[in-house]
């Protein structure tokens, strides 16, 4: 199983392919997910700060894009499965914008399969 290494937060553990969003919120890391996963708002940027991340989705590279000046190692934690172990920044958190009320919509599970969730 890999492990996820969240800065600050913890470590935990995941099944192959999970969504590395849901595996860092079920660390007990309160990272926000305003559009539940579906790379659109780019609230649960995070940055990767060891392991491979794996490929991008188009829907990740083209909502990244509109980032100016971003770093390499930022990615969408909605959009990235976890298929090694990955040390990561969480970027956006519920503490920091208590006024949201709430990290988002609940991002669904990636498909049994682990083929990429349909936009
Ligand atoms: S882009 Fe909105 S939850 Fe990932």
């Amino acid at each position: 199983m890999p492990t996820v290494t969240i800065k600050d937060v913890g470590t935990t553990e995941c099944a192959e392919g999970d969504r590395l969003v849901l595996a860092i919120e079920h660390a007990g890391c309160d990272i926000l997910h305003r559009c539940g996963g579906n790379a659109r708002c780019a609230t649960c940027k995070v940055l990767i700060l060891a392991g491979d991340a794996g490929p991008m989705t188009d829907a990740e590279r083209e909502r990244l894009e509109r980032i100016a000046d971003r770093p390499d190692n930022l990615r969408l934690s909605c959009q990235v499965q976890v298929r090694d172990d990955l040390t990561v920044d969480v970027l956006g958190r519920l503490k920091d914008h208590p006024d949201m009320g709430d990290p988002g919509p609940e991002p669904k599970p990636w498909p049994a399969d682990h083929a990429l969730p349909p936009e």
